[in-house]
């Protein structure tokens, strides 16, 4: 097999994240968003110490379990590849892929819960569009990146995984953007206006908040400054099954492609409200909060579930966001602390504490690595919830050196959940058990709860 080589495969497994694998003359071969069972046309890209990888070109034959595709825009955004699967199918792939994962690292640990997502449509309360090309130089749109281009943007009207109100405010957005003549913004040149929308709706409230992520330079060729209250008008004119809360105009007029920079309040307030577990959870734009609220009950509980005594106990929530794990470990322990390092989520939960009437928590804003070393109190319980890039080395060891009998590790991405395991492992912690928890259905998104125990020497 050559670099370059056309070849037709079986795919047998897959494996987190998204990668199919098969066999060709005794060779393993891996081929990102192949899926199992499909037979595919690829062609070989990487041969690399005893690696070999091919780019799918085409499915030659779906897998018996797969059905059409129930959006229009499937394999054009490339959010939800595994949509051809009915949801019991794809919750199986998505726990063989995280098997697959564990298994070829040699790690041993049992998968022994898969807690499906309440809600399979219409579950996200957040969403991040794009402002772009359709095609290199071609009409404005808002949406999502085309799949496996960086600069198109496809158009996502019909989009399931989010509601009757996303969808108008993303219809009705770009026809303003159109009318009104908004320059979108230029990445090559730095030159124009329109970056990014974010939408947020809170699931037990209804309230919306519509972000606009754009320059301050001028908004349309003729050179004008942009016209907040022009386009509040023009939003709160919109028939909204939910209430729009808070319209927020975020100047960004920074190089990277990422909602940042300060935010000026055009309407309502900076913030969206949220319940959850029979918490009040204030959400503000850059605080992150589990993007499926009714999976994120299930979550948590799932994770609380492996917590045998929380009574009188000190507690740490860490990479705490809005604090929510730690406000509700608060209900039952002597004291929590939290440490997260986005300023405004830190203030948020300091917030939603005192609306919660919890006055045994202190949120901590800072590196966890960090600010470990300041906390007096020694944990009797500790919760992790890193982002995609996991806790890493250090903070991993730091956390282990407690050397508390149980540490439950909540982790978005099973790829780095497994580096940190291996960490924790040299540390003498084992993985008693693994639960999938489905927060983001059709997707490849995999969210896992793991229970560490301490090893007795
Ligand atoms: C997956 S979120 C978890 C948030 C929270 N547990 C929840 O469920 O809403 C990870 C959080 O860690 C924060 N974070 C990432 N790296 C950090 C670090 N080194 N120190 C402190 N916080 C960090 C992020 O800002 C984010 O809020």
């Amino acid at each position: 097999m050559k670099k370059g080589e056309e070849i037709i495969i079986r795919i047998d497994k897959m494996k987190y994240p998204n990668v199919g694998i098969g066999q060709l003359d005794g060779q393993s071969i891996r081929i990102k968003g192949a899926l199992t069972n499909q037979l595919i046309k690829g062609r070989i890209s990487k041969k690399r110490s005893g690696k070999i990888e091919a780019r799918l070109l085409e499915v030659v034959e779906r897998s018996p379990l797969e059905q059409s595709s129930f959006c229009e825009h499937f394999n054009i955004c490339g959010g939800c590849m595994l949509q051809t699967f009915d949801y019991k199918g794809q919750l199986e792939l998505k726990k063989d892929m995280v098997k697959a994962l564990f298994e070829e690292a040699g790690y041993s640990i049992p998968i022994d819960l898969v807690v499906e997502s309440p809600e399979h449509f219409e579950y996200r309360n957040k969403m991040e569009f794009s402002f772009g090309d359709a095609y290199k130089d071609g009409p404005l749109t808002l949406g999502m990146h085309k799949k496996g281009h960086h600069h198109d943007v496809v158009d996502v009207p019909m989009c399931h995984l989010v509601d009757e109100d996303f969808r108008l405010i993303l219809r009705e957005v770009l026809s303003y953007a159109k009318t009104q003549e908004l320059l979108k913004f230029n990445k090559r040149s730095n030159q124009g206006f329109l970056r990014h929308l974010v939408v947020r709706k809170s699931k037990s409230t209804g309230e919306i908040m519509i972000a606009l992520s754009a320059t301050t330079q001028a908004c349309n060729p003729k050179g004008d400054a942009f016209d907040g209250a022009h386009f509040v008008d023009f939003l709160r004119g919109l028939n909204y099954s939910g209430t729009l809360a808070s319209i927020l105009y975020v100047k960004n007029d920074g190089l990277g492609d990422v909602v940042a920079g300060d935010i000026e309040c055009l309407y309502g307030r900076d913030f969206i409200v949220e319940h959850l577990m029979g918490l009040t959870f204030n959400i503000h734009l850059y605080a992150f909060f589990q993007t499926n609220t009714l999976g994120a009950e299930r979550l948590y509980q799932t994770a609380i579930n492996l917590i045998p005594d929380m009574n009188e106990k000190v507690c740490f929530d860490l990479f705490s966001g809005t604090g929510t794990i730690g406000q509700i470990m608060a209900k039952h322990a002597k004291t929590v602390y939290g440490i997260e390092w986005v300023s405004e989520a830190v203030e948020a939960a300091r917030e939603n504490a005192s609306i919660n009437k919890l006055d045994n928590c202190t949120f901590i804003c800072g590196d966890v690595f960090e600010k470990l070393s300041e906390i007096e109190d020694k944990p009797d319980v500790i919760v992790v919830d890193p982002p995609r890039s996991g806790m890493g080395e250090k903070t991993t060891k730091a956390v282990a050196a407690y050397d508390i009998p149980q540490i439950v590790y909540v982790s978005c991405n099973p790829a780095t959940l497994l580096d940190d395991l291996l960490v924790f492992a040299k540390c003498g912690y084992y993985a008693e058990s693994l639960s999938i928890v489905d927060m983001f259905p059709w997707t490849g998104g995999v969210e896992s709860i793991v229970k560490l125990q301490k090893k007795s020497m």
